[in-house]
């Protein structure tokens, strides 16, 4: 079926017609709760830039949320940042020309998000940006770049908190283009929760409640060959005292076999797992360690202390609170970040606190979105 007649045929003539580009697993999880909503109310085309490809980085996430196959994938693969990000504009510019929306829309901090703005942006085309203002104030992480780029050729600047609000202020952006909505991981998890009693993968790596660690670390700076050895051998410690179980993605994977380093027998490894083993594997953890930006938010939801593998976090609302812990990712840091918080005072004195999750940002940033047009 040709675009207008699939607009036809979901009786979306004469709304605004709008273009959400997404590419990664985190994209799919965080735009969820908001694509069938923009379905109802818009003309929506989605693109799928096809940065994330594997059925477990992909498909089995469109799956598990139950949301429609994509308009169009643009199939760019893995690259250079430069590469990927050159592929996915080249690829997008004649199908932006083709369909000429009223706004794109993206989310987040990924390269598809660069490549969504900035070839919608440099077409005069609105662009939309969920997820705007989260700061980590490191400029070696890509993503801080791509966040930063895409914030500013934005003209709507959807921020989960006021703290990225603020962010926006302080670098110049008009208060007029910033909404407040909240963060839609929230709702996200909020929407699957009680389907997650459903997944098997306690079972099926032989876990009990309460009684393990859950893991992920794939970040540039946890798999540069300065850290990935250290942190690989503080994990293989904490491990050989209390079962961990580490989900590895394909980054991390390909970082180790490079560096011709082996995981730790004492770790419990398996394949990245989907949304509702993940975010199961993560409630039922007795503390949760990441470098994962979408898993402390999570994990927040889930009530998992959560101590994250970096010095700095973009979601500072929850270290601020009490919630998760900032243990940076050297092996004495790893070391005493477990010695301290691994302990029943230490996960018991992070239980206690409590967290601020406000759901309900999906529909405020689609009835922003809206408005704007
Ligand atoms: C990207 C995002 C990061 C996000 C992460 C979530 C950027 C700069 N980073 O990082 O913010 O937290 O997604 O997963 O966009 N690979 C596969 N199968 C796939 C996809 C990737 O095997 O479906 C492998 C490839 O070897 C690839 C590597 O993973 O080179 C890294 O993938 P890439 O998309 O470049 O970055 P991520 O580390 O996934």
């Amino acid at each position: 079926m040709t675009d207008a007649a699939l607009q036809e045929a979901r009786g979306a003539v004469g709304r605004p017609r709008l273009l959400t580009f997404l590419g990664t697993r985190p994209e799919i999880t965080k735009l969820s709760p908001i694509l069938p909503l923009l379905d109802e109310r818009a003309a929506h085309t989605v693109v799928h830039s096809g940065q994330h490809y594997s059925y477990e980085m992909d498909a089995q996430f469109f799956e598990e949320l139950g949301l429609r196959a994509p308009d169009h994938s643009l199939a760019v693969g893995s690259a250079s940042h430069g590469e990927q990000t050159a592929r996915m504009l080249s690829r997008l510019e004649p199908l932006l020309l083709d369909l000429l929306p009223d706004a794109v829309l993206v989310q987040g901090d990924t390269n598809s998000t660069l490549a969504g703005a900035l070839c919608a942006a440099k077409l005069g085309i609105p662009v939309v940006h969920l997820e705007a203002g989260a700061r980590s104030f490191d400029r070696l992480m890509p993503e801080e770049i791509n966040r930063i780029v895409v914030d500013h050729v934005s003209s709507l600047l959807l921020a989960a908190d006021d703290v990225a609000g603020a962010n926006l202020r302080q670098e110049g952006c008009a208060a007029d283009r910033i909404r407040i909505v909240g963060s839609t991981a929230i709702d996200a998890v909020l929407q699957v929760r009680d389907r997650l009693d459903g997944s098997t993968v306690l079972q099926r790596f032989g876990l009990t409640p309460g009684a393990y660690l859950a893991v992920t670390a794939h970040r540039a700076k946890s798999t540069a060959p300065d850290v990935l050895p250290g942190l690989l051998g503080a994990l293989g410690d904490i491990a050989a005292r209390q079962p961990l179980v580490w989900p590895v993605h394909p980054r991390t994977r390909a970082a180790m076999r490079e560096q011709q380093l082996v995981m730790p027998a004492s770790i419990l490894v398996t394949e990245p797992l989907g949304y509702l083993d993940t975010l199961r594997l993560v409630r039922d953890a007795r503390a949760l360690l990441t470098d994962s930006g979408g898993l402390q938010e999570e994990a927040a939801v889930l009530g998992t202390p959560t101590l994250i593998l970096r010095d700095e976090t973009e979601w500072a609302y929850l270290v601020a609170a009490g919630a998760h812990k900032l243990i940076g990712n050297t092996p004495q840091s790893v070391r005493d970040g477990a010695a301290r918080w691994l302990t029943a005072e230490g996960l018991a004195a992070i239980r206690a606190t409590p967290i601020p999750v406000t759901p309900g940002a999906a529909r405020r940033a689609v009835d922003a979105t809206l408005a704007s047009l």
